[in-house]
């Protein structure tokens, strides 16, 4: 019995002692930095679902005004917050072979499809996987889509106009509606099926997307896990908390490529792209687990952060009558110059739309912290904060705190004010350089970036020609970000209604 309780307390000494190990790390290496708490580090109020990962980064960054970067912690994992937009300039682009990784553990045991994502794929397989689906989302592959997208928008108008609650008391909410649109043009012109969300309340795609996403118990405590001892993930093989969908997503898509090499149908489609590199020379196996891999890579990138976009950009120009007009007005413009069709090319035209796009990304972008890990030591030089050079350990985990850049006033003067008039043509080029990373910088930049920027402006084109939009009293005015999400969410969510305008006819 004595040896018992012995051996416990040893135990559990020895687990406090290895948890404060490294709390000095950043006061050794002469960074400032913020006092860590036992076993939560700094984010208790995140593990305690009190506030976003966001919301707690943005506000270490105010607080850290004047310093290049702050030394925090993760846990007991020391995190490098970034502040100086030239040395985050340096870890995304000049100095990226140094910074190539993402520094999010992952057993490609237990999760063989998700974990193939080049979002956390390292070093040179990220480089090769990257070099391969580059080309499957180039401009000319987007236009192919374009009018697939379109036939989803009819869908969307469609469901509109029929739906009750679009303009009545209930109203629509926003994210919801988002989804079911973005889930399906990812179905469409990645796979080749047609989904029907606006149709089925349980369409299969859409709600794999919702509930991949979903906060689960067993995805909070892998949290733990994963950033306590992240080479346990691998050596006990834990797999993500949703391991189940990405398996049912292989199901569908290994059935979908035997009915399409068993009735020899193409498609020209990224899927297609998919089927095809297999016949190609390839510097590793090209497995069927790298093709459905690469397909739910489209799947799960593609619909949920466009769908926060598509609805943050709804809520912000049904807010605001003259941006509301003032699109309206740009939209029947293209409509008058283009025979009464919306064109790819009448699309890249609309500048009041590429504003209001931007300054959606601006305000509230989906990822609200980038991450990045040191590979290979390095030097951080601040030339705005001389004599605070500090040579970077590999190993060492490093945050950009993307929302509260973006909400600096000191680059976007009354930063919470939604204002597309920042990126109009000439006002974008006075914009102060390396603060703004709607989709990330440098190499790893957002794969989609191109498939998210055609899909949400056809979406906002199609509701607005169509529809007036008002805030519906349900939505939490001004918006509070939702805590129990790593992604930006609106709490309570964002309920809107939809006015059929008189004039129009149902078009995309
Ligand atoms: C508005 C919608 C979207 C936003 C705001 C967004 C944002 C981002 C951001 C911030 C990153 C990290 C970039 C970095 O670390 O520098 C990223 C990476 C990525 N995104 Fe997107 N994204 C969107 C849509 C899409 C779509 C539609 C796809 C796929 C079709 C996609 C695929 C990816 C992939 C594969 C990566 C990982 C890239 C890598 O590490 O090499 N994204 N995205």
């Amino acid at each position: 019995m004595l040896i018992y309780i012995i051996g416990t307390t040893l135990l559990v000494f020895g687990f406090y002692i290895w948890l404060r190990k490294n709390d000095d790390y950043w006061k050794k290496k002469g960074v400032n930095f913020l006092a860590p708490r036992l076993f939560v580090g700094n984010m208790g109020e995140m593990i305690l679902m009190k506030k976003s990962i966001g919301a707690i980064v943005t506000e270490f960054y105010k607080n850290a005004q004047g310093l290049p970067y702050l030394g925090i912690f993760n846990m007991r994992q020391p995190v490098l917050l970034l502040r100086d937009t030239s040395v985050i300039r340096n870890v995304l682009v000049s100095e990226f072979n140094k910074f190539r990784d993402n520094g999010i553990e992952l057993s490609e045991e237990a999760d063989p499809i998700l974990a193939k994502n080049p979002f956390f794929l390292k070093g040179d397989r990220w480089k090769i996987v990257r070099a391969q689906l580059t080309p499957l989302l180039t401009n000319a592959k987007i236009k192919a889509m374009f009018p697939l997208v379109q036939d989803v928008c009819k869908n969307m108008v469609n469901y509109l106009e029929r739906e009750p609650d679009a303009n009545e008391e209930h109203g629509l909410e926003a994210k919801e509606l988002a989804l079911k649109f973005t889930s399906d043009n990812v179905a469409s012109c990645a796979f080749g099926l047609e989904e029907h969300s606006f149709n089925d309340p349980n369409a299969e795609f859409r709600k794999m997307a919702e509930q991949f996403l979903k906060p689960t118990w067993f995805g909070y405590i892998s949290f733990f896990i994963t950033t306590l001892f992240p080479s346990l993930i691998k050596m006990l093989k834990i797999p993500n908390s949703q391991r189940h969908i990405s398996d049912k997503f292989k199901e569908i898509l290994t059935k979908t490529v035997k009915y399409r090499k068993n009735n020899n149908i193409r498609r020209n489609d990224y899927l297609d792209s998919l089927i095809e590199l297999k016949s190609k020379p390839m510097p590793y196996e090209y497995t069927d687990d790298y093709m459905v891999a690469h397909a739910f890579t489209f799947f799960l990138d593609g619909s949920e952060t466009s769908a926060i976009i598509l609805s943050f950009a709804l809520f912000e120009i049904a807010a605001d009558f003259s941006i509301e007009n003032k699109l309206k007005n740009e939209i029947d413009e293209m409509l008058i110059k283009y025979n009464g069709v919306i064109t790819f090319e009448a699309v890249q035209e609309m500048t009041y739309l590429d504003a209001i796009f931007s300054e959606t990304l601006r305000k509230y972008p989906p990822l609200m912290v980038m991450t990045r890990e040191c590979t290979e030591e390095a030097k951080l030089v601040a030339p705005d904060n001389p004599g605070q050079e500090f040579k970077i350990e590999k190993g060492c985990h490093i945050y950009i705190p993307v929302l509260g850049m973006h909400h600096d006033p000191q680059y976007y003067p009354d930063p919470e004010t939604f204002d597309p008039d920042r990126f109009t043509e000439n006002a974008k080029h006075a914009l102060p350089k390396n603060c703004f990373f709607g989709f990330g910088d440098g190499p790893r930049t957002c794969l989609g970036r191109r498939f998210a920027n055609m899909q949400i402006k056809l979406g906002i084109i199609s509701i607005v020609r169509n529809f007036e939009i008002r805030v519906n009293y349900k939505t939490k005015v001004p918006v509070e970000i939702a805590t129990d999400f790593f992604l930006l969410g609106a709490r309570g969510g964002l309920w809107l209604n939809f006015y059929k305008r008189k004039n129009e006819t149902t078009s995309n």
